[in-house]
C-alpha cells in the first residue's frame, strides 16, 4: 500500500519567541521543515510527502523545497524517489491535517501525521510505525516514557497563583507521545470528518471513535522544538550527527 506523509507546518511558533513561523527557522543553517521532510523522504516506504504552509506562505515553501533538491535531480515537484505537494494550511493544527488530507491522491492507503517542530525524527522510528499499520493496526503512535512525574491539576484563574493538584496517574503506565503518527487512511479521514473536539494530536480523535491506537517505541532525537531551549538541543544533535 503507498505511503503518504501530511506534515502540518502552519503553525506560528509562538511559544519559541519572536520571528518566521516555526518551520521555516534554521537549523544547523537548514530550516526546520526541510530536516522534518528529509527524515520522512529517508523511508524508502514513503512515496509522497505533502506540505501543508502557512496560508500565505505556500509559495515561498514550494520554492524552499525545490531549492533543497539535489542539483540536477528530479523535476520540480520531486526529491527522487519521494515526491511533494504543497497546501495552504489552517488556523489550527486539525484544519491543517484536514487540508493536507483533502489534497491526498487517491492510490495512498497509509497516511502519516509528521510535526515539521519534529525535525530530527530517525528514520527507523519512521519505518516502525509505517510496519504497524501495514500490519493492520488503524493507528499507530511512536511514544517514550516520561522522565518526570505528571500531576493533574484544577487550573487557577489567575496566572501564578497556586493550583490545587487533583490526581497523579502512575507515571510507569504513561507515555509521551510523539510523530509521525501513522493511519489507514480511511480511519484517518472518518476521524477527522467526525470529532469536532479540539485536539493536540490526530491518534486521540481515533480513539474517540471507539477505535484502537497502538504505540511503538518511539525516540529520543524525535522530541518536539517548542521553546528555545529546544532549539539549543536540537542544534547539539545535529552537531552530533555531523561528527
Ligand atoms: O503548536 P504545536 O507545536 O503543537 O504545533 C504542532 C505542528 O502543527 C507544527 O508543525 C505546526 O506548524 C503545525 N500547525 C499547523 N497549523 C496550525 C497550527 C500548528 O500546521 N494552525
Amino acid at each position: 500500500t503507498p505511503t503518504a506523509v501530511v506534515i502540518p507546518a502552519a503553525g506560528r511558533g509562538v511559544r519559541l519567541g519572536p520571528g518566521a513561523p516555526k518551520a521555516l527557522r534554521a537549523l544547523g543553517g537548514t530550516p526546520m521543515l526541510i530536516h522534518a521532510v528529509r527524515a520522512m523522504a529517508a523511508s524508502r516506504g514513503v512515496s509522497l510527502v505533502v506540505v501543508v504552509a502557512p496560508p500565505d506562505g505556500a509559495d515561498e515553501v514550494k520554492s524552499l523545497l525545490d531549492a533543497h533538491a539535489l542539483p540536477g535531480g528530479p523535476p520540480s515537484g520531486s526529491w527522487g524517489r519521494t515526491d511533494f505537494l504543497v497546501v495552504p494550511g489552517g488556523s489550527t493544527r486539525q484544519e491543517s491535517v484536514r487540508l493536507g488530507l483533502d489534497a491526498l491522491p487517491p492510490e495512498y492507503g497509509i497516511v502519516l501525521v509528521h510535526d515539521a517542530a519534529r525535525p530530527l525524527v530517525p528514520v527507523d522510528t519512521v519505518d516502525a510505525v509505517i510496519d504497524a499499520v501495514r500490519e493492520g493496526a488503524p493507528a499507530v503512535v511512536p511514544a517514550v516514557p516520561l522522565a518526570d512525574t505528571v500531576k493533574q491539576v484544577e487550573p487557577a484563574g489567575t496566572p501564578g497563583e497556586p493550583e490545587p493538584v487533583v490526581a497523579t496517574p502512575e507515571r510507569a503506565r504513561l507515555r509521551a507521545v510523539q510523530t509521525p503518527q501513522g493511519f489507514d487512511r480511511a480511519t484517518l479521514v472518518r476521524a477527522h470528518g467526525t470529532v469536532t473536539d479540539d485536539v493536540t494530536d490526530d491518534a486521540s480523535m481515533v480513539e474517540q471513535l471507539g477505535l484502537e491506537v497502538v504505540v511503538v517505541p518511539g525516540h529520543e532525537e524525535a522530541f518536539k522544538v517548542t521553546r528555545p531551549l529546544d532549539l539549543v538541543l536540537a542544534e547539539a544533535v545535529l552537531a552530533r550527527r555531523r561528527l
